[in-house]
């Protein structure tokens, strides 16, 4: 571990606090009507081995459209970025989209991987020292969606932003235009954006991806309530709830549900919560856009779309935005 960018893992102080507003979320959106629960709450390490699990199945197009873009079109990409640029990832996890950037843009001249958990992010930008030894890597431990400071070393460099996955489509609209605004302030003047967004498409597709057979998406959407109870004692009988996805057309985004097979009652944090038949808890929105009305969004919150490319099937977009 590099003791000089001074990252060290969350302190367990953190992780009491994590621990402490995931059990009143889970309280507040219990009493709510409907019903609700964030889709942050799904990653414990069961749930994020069960997302790559969605990535593997044969129904879940959008990390191999995406993968299709990185890959076909890193090139055309990274013609975007200035010379001696820093790129800037919010949210970056393993670290593995960014590796189609990072071998097409010779010129770059900083990696700034945001993440939260900071264990895990220190291992991959040791790994990724090893494989790009010209590039300076400095990774920042912070909730990329709170304000945070990048390091003063890439302060006097071009930004480049880098939101890969359509995570941005779990956000309401309101909220994904919020997210482009503050990743502006952050990213500063003359910055550039690139970002995965899921395309509208047929909702037959749509659908199969998250239903798909093998019930892969099931499980993960079920572990939410298997994390509940380990963590914060809850009794939620595991086939007492079944998934339920489908496409709302309306509001263009798929919608998760947690459905209650039955009349029931379920303790967790030691309060009540009655369920009738049917009954679902909200467990995710993932938002589908045009190119039009991604752009149109991006509009709305200071910035202008460059460039776009999308996958031989029209999936998936990778689009360049421009600070207007
Ligand atoms: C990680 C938010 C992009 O919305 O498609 C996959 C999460 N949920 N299957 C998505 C997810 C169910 C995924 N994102």
């Amino acid at each position: 571990m590099n003791r000089k960018s001074g990252l060290v893992a969350a302190p367990l102080t953190t992780r009491g606090a994590e621990k402490e507003s995931f059990a009143h979320d889970v309280v507040a959106g219990l009493s709510a009507t409907p019903k609700r629960i964030a889709p942050k709450y799904f990653y414990d390490s069961d749930g994020s081995r069960l997302f790559e699990d969605i990535t593997r199945t044969a129904e879940y197009y959008p990390t191999r459209s995406e993968h299709e873009i990185l890959r076909m079109q890193a090139g055309a990409i990274v013609q975007h970025f200035p010379t001696g640029a820093a790129l800037v990832e919010f949210g970056s996890g393993a670290c593995i989209k960014v590796r189609f950037l990072l071998d097409a843009a010779r010129k770059l001249k900083a990696y700034v991987p945001v993440d939260i958990a900071g264990e895990f992010l220190n291992a991959e930008a040791a790994a990724l020292r090893k494989h790009y030894p010209n590039l300076v890597i400095l990774p920042v431990v912070a909730d990329f969606m709170e304000p945070f400071a990048l390091p003063e070393a890439v302060a006097d460099l071009p930004k480049i932003g880098f939101f890969p996955g359509s995570t941005i489509g779990n956000f309401e609209p309101h909220e994904a235009a919020a997210f482009l605004r503050h990743a502006g302030t952050i990213l500063g003047k003359g910055a550039v954006m690139i970002v995965g967004v899921d395309l509208v498409k047929d909702e037959k597709v749509l659908n199969a991806a998250y239903n798909d057979a093998a019930g892969v998406t099931a499980r993960f959407n079920l572990n939410l309530l298997r994390r509940i109870n380990r963590e914060l004692g809850g009794n939620f009988k595991l086939d007492g709830f079944e998934h339920h996805a489908f496409y709302n057309r309306e509001r263009n985004r798929i919608e998760m549900h947690l459905a209650s097979r039955a009349r029931q009652k379920v303790t967790v944090a030691g309060s009540a919560f009655e369920f009738r038949a049917g009954e679902t808890i909200h467990t995710e929105n993932s938002y589908k856009y045009s190119p039009e009305s991604f752009a149109a969004l991006a509009r709305g919150a200071g910035w202008k779309l460059l460039d776009r490319w999308t996958d031989a099937k029209g999936n998936f977009a990778v689009c360049a935005l421009e600070l207007a």
